[in-house]
């Protein structure tokens, strides 16, 4: 899967070469390409942004440079349809794993990150397919959303993590996840719960559905009403 990222900051995107994301762009299943809005600028200063107008404060992203990087993309993409371009947004739809596992199914995507106070409305209008929130606060800049986006979707796409991982995962039906423990037995004398060391898988099984309800219950009610 390809995330062709527009932003002023393609440095921040470093971390994702670390852990499983990071292995599985050496692999080639995600391919994470970065494009520097800054780059088409056509100003000697590589200046991207103006005064609002209408007064106000801050700075506000030009529309022609955005504009020139997302074609930047269309032009190189070897993808017939249009690729879907996710805005990230705090006034955006709020990013969910149903969400997560709808955008999983694109082979392509474009995630825009604005920054200062925005970007021009009408080249949002032009190119955005929809927004994304990752909550209810404000950012400085869209990156860490879009990291957040990108490294949802990628534990999605074959081959990232193995099928038992995402099966077992919370959320994944409707649940959070049972509590896990390994080595040692005992711990600041805490032990193991028994049933888990019983080699009995049915059993085993059981218990940890029922934990997940349970914890569900205590932490998450809101899900169980879902
Ligand atoms: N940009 C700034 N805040 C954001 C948020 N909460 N979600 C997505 N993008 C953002």
């Amino acid at each position: 899967m390809q995330f062709n990222v527009l932003t002023l900051f393609p440095e921040m995107f470093m971390s994702l070469q670390e852990s499983i994301i990071g292995k599985a762009t050496e692999k080639g299943i995600i391919d994470i390409n970065l494009i520097n809005i800054r780059d088409f600028s056509k100003n000697k200063h590589k200046k991207v942004d103006d005064t609002p107008y209408g007064g106000g404060a801050g700075m506000v992203m030009m529309p022609d440079v955005v504009y020139d990087a997302y074609n930047s993309i269309i032009a190189k993409s070897k993808c017939n349809e249009k690729i879907r371009t996710i805005y990230m947004s705090p006034q955006g739809k709020k990013l969910d794993q149903k969400k997560v596992e709808d955008l999983a199914k694109q082979n392509h995507l474009i995630i825009l990150c604005g920054h200062y106070e925005g970007i021009d409305q009408r080249v949002l209008d032009k190119i955005v397919d929809e927004e994304v929130s990752i909550g209810d606060y404000v950012l400085t800049g869209g990156e860490i959303p879009a990291m957040v986006l990108i490294d949802s979707v990628s534990r999605y796409v074959e081959g990232v993590l193995n099928k038992e991982s995402i099966k077992e995962e919370s959320f994944s039906n409707g649940l959070l996840e049972y509590p896990q423990y390994t080595r040692p037995e005992v711990f600041e004398g805490k032990k193991v719960p028994d049933i888990l060391l019983s080699g009995n898988h049915q059993n085993i099984d059981k218990w940890r559905k029922q934990k997940s309800l349970e914890i569900t219950k205590s932490k998450r009610p809101d899900l169980l009403l879902k």
